[in-house]
């Protein structure tokens, strides 16, 4: 076969794998950068002595546990401060400052975020920086508080500890880096108190029953991936239970609401990903 007809083969042959993944999963591994992915495939399909990504699609099909095994190649307990930064901007300029308009009117001073897979951290620090900030001299008034929920008890453990390798910086502003961190030797820095002190760290499956039921603000982004479509279900109707009305979701930019879900929530920015819950549903 000629270079170009191969070329071509095989990009059908992944699209075609890709679709499979999406039906079952509600995942849209095209956003990924395609050489990346053909070659976490091919390193998953080299391991099962598969040279076919129909066989490999129908490996996955019939085995939870392969696909268990794909996503940890693709992701990895991958995080980082304000990551996708176009989703953070429309958190900053509209779920936000909804949230602290709705609760000055109410009266009710409370704004609760649930970090639903928080790995080590960078999320729920995120937030949890951006809440004091957009809340400035407010913050005192405010009862502001981040859960942050993971089932990988070594990611949480480095959460809690909120040390972090400058190369982590990336994502955080000069602002923020001289509001929100302070140094921890040379090659590492960490979070102010005033920051840690918003959020509680709790080792939780998305499975599990949740404890609180009146959360503001829902990040659980790049979880999804881990999951069934079946699973997804179960999960949003946690989140359906743990939510207040007027309530924000956010889930990860390759990640798909189930058609149940959108009973209860409208999209906000279908792009970044962004869902608000239904006054009444
Ligand atoms: C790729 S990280 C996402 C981190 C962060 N939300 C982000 O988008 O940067 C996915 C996390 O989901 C966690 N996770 C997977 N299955 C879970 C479950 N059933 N319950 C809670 N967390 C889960 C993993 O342990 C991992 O830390």
């Amino acid at each position: 076969m000629a270079e170009a007809e191969e070329t071509a083969a095989n990009r059908g042959s992944i699209d075609r794998l890709i679709r499979r993944i999406s039906d079952a999963h509600g995942i849209d591994l095209a956003l990924y950068r395609q050489p990346y992915l053909e070659r976490r495939l091919a390193a998953r399909m080299r391991v099962l002595g598969l040279t076919s990504y129909r066989r490999y699609g129908d490996l996955l099909e019939g085995d939870p546990a392969e696909y268990a095994r794909l996503i940890d190649t693709l992701t990895i307990n991958v995080t980082e401060f304000f990551r996708d930064s176009t989703v953070w901007d429309s958190i900053r300029r509209t779920v936000v400052p909804d949230l602290v308009t709705r609760k000055r009117d109410s009266r009710n001073r409370s704004i609760r975020v649930w970090s639903a897979g928080c790995a080590t951290g960078e999320e729920p620090y995120s937030v949890a920086m951006l809440l004091l900030d957009i809340l400035g001299d407010d913050a005192a008034h405010f009862a502001t508080s981040v859960l942050a929920t993971d089932i990988d008890p070594n990611a949480l453990a480095k959460a809690k500890a909120g040390v972090f390798d400058k190369a982590k910086y990336k994502g955080v502003t000069a602002d923020y880096r001289l509001r929100f961190t302070r140094a921890h030797g040379n090659a590492h820095f960490e979070v102010a108190d005033e920051v840690r002190d918003v959020i509680r760290f709790r080792k939780m499956s998305l499975f599990d029953d949740i404890p609180v039921r009146v959360i503001d603000l829902v990040l659980c982004r790049n979880v999804f991936i881990y999951f069934d479509r079946q699973q997804q279900a179960r999960v949003l109707e946690n989140f359906n239970r743990a939510m207040t009305p007027g309530g924000y979701l956010v889930l990860g930019r390759s990640e798909k609401l189930s058609d149940a879900a959108s009973t209860w929530l409208e999209p906000v920015d279908g792009n970044g990903r962004i869902y608000r819950k239904r006054e009444r549903t």
